[in-house]
């Protein structure tokens, strides 16, 4: 092996590209041309009736989503963004009520609280899993705090009994944001069966995908009335169909088309033997860089069954004595792909910072229903910004079809660096 490091000239550990496409096979195409065949590319009708419920396929895809997660209802939408709009809706989240969230995830798990006009309250994570600290939730509740949503991030589940507790004692309502982790478990559950609702993703990044697309699932038969409801223009079946509480009544085209539900069944049939593959590629690389001094490998506590979205690395820069960015750029040099931290915290994004969210009136922050007061500021959450902005390096080659030996690159760039350390450490000094 050169030791001299690809950043300062040395020949780079890998040359080839990492795959990072699904694999789409027999069972996707097969239900892909039943549909095309039929010609119904959506079932949908926004009226009332059986079609109000969608076509054949989003419901053999619902009916395998309750099957395999044991759950009363599941409801296909177009994405989990919609899935969050409508679970936060559902849960009857509105103008003056806050929920809080994580600042550590995808845009959408906040933005779901704004388009029901209502606050996101973000609290710390929690820096060895990433996920929200429950200490932290707890410090957040107010008066007016309604619901809290639990982002299971990078595939391992957030700690569900504190949350589930806290949210007891105050009475709030849970709902789960599984889009990185289907198919990741907490003591031995299912994510997404803990809360109120649970709710996945199958956009084209995700472990299993459709191109865009979510499902939502519950126990509770209101919630998920609700959902359809949100899902499919609620407002114009309300009074034509005989339901027994007052639903939600305002509804959006949250809607699964065919097309998409059919990749979908397809693609749900691999969900284990693709958790399985990326369980196992991430272990195996876990077993070849544990124990390098200033680098520490995924950590996941023992009541967890992390399904590796991506694999999150942490860098001690103090132990290793260069920076994060550093040793990431000399990692990417070798043919490694990484990204420097995941997505800013998302607080720090204008909206929040600026308050500014409909119109120029500064809604909803600034809603005459809102009695609080908030604000959105650099060091809000210091050890999201700490992992982000210096520790935290997200690899997103554990999955299908790298092998071990793909993982033997990413073992032996790591090592090379760590070895020839000083090579760089000349022009970084902490
Ligand atoms: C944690 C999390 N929540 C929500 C979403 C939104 O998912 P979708 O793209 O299906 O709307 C994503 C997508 O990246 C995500 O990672």
């Amino acid at each position: 092996m050169s030791s001299k490091l690809a950043i300062s000239g040395g020949r780079k550990v890998r040359e080839k590209p990492f795959v990072t496409v699904p694999r789409i096979g027999e069972e996707e195409k097969k239900h892909v041309i039943d549909v095309l065949d039929k010609g119904i590319l959506s079932g949908f009708v926004a009226g009332p009736g059986e079609a109000f419920y969608g076509g054949n396929k989003v419901k053999e895809l619902e009916g395998k989503f309750r099957d395999y997660f044991n759950v009363k209802q599941a409801i296909a939408v177009n994405s989990a963004t919609a899935g969050l709009h409508a679970a936060i809706a559902a849960v009857g989240i509105g103008p003056g009520d806050e929920v809080i969230v994580t600042p550590y995830t995808m845009s959408a798990s906040a933005t779901a609280i704004l388009m029901q006009n209502g606050i996101p309250v973000f609290a710390d994570i929690d820096e060895k899993t990433f996920c929200v600290d429950p200490c932290e939730v707890e410090k957040k509740i107010t008066s007016r705090t309604k619901a809290i949503i639990a982002v299971h991030l990078f595939g391992q589940s957030a700690d569900m009994d504190k949350i589930m507790g806290i949210a007891r004692k105050h009475k709030l309502f849970v709902i789960e944001d599984c889009a990185q982790a289907p198919a990741a478990k907490y003591k031995e559950k299912y994510i997404g069966t803990i809360g109120d609702i649970g709710i996945f993703s199958l956009n084209q990044h995700k472990i299993i995908t459709c191109g865009e697309g979510g499902v939502a699932v519950t126990n509770n038969d209101e919630l998920a009335l609700n959902i359809r409801l949100v899902r499919n223009h609620g407002e114009v079946i309300i009074d034509k169909m005989e339901f027994k509480n007052q639903p939600v009544i305002l509804g959006w085209n949250y809607r699964m088309t065919e097309l998409e539900a059919a990749v979908s069944i397809g693609q749900f049939s691999r969900l284990d033997a693709l958790t399985e593959e990326r369980r196992h590629l991430a272990e195996y690389l876990t077993s070849k860089i544990k124990g390098i001094e200033g680098i520490v490998p995924p950590f996941a506590p023992d009541c967890n069954e992390h399904v590796y979205f991506v694999y999150p690395v942490k860098l001690d820069a103090n132990k290793l004595k260069i920076k994060r960015d550093v040793f990431a750029a000399a990692l990417k040099a070798e043919g490694i792909p990484c990204a420097t931290g995941y997505v800013r915290p998302i607080y720090l994004e204008p909206t929040y910072r600026n308050l500014k969210g409909y119109g120029n009136a500064g809604c909803p922050y600034k809603c005459p229903f809102y009695d609080g007061e908030i604000s959105y500021n650099s060091g809000d959450c210091p050890v999201c910004e700490r992992m982000h902005f210096n520790e935290l390096i997200v690899l997103p080659v554990c999955r299908s079809p790298q092998t071990e030996r793909d993982m033997d690159d990413v073992a032996e760039a790591v090592i090379k660096i760590a070895n020839n350390i000083d090579e760089i450490k000349e022009k970084t000094e902490i």
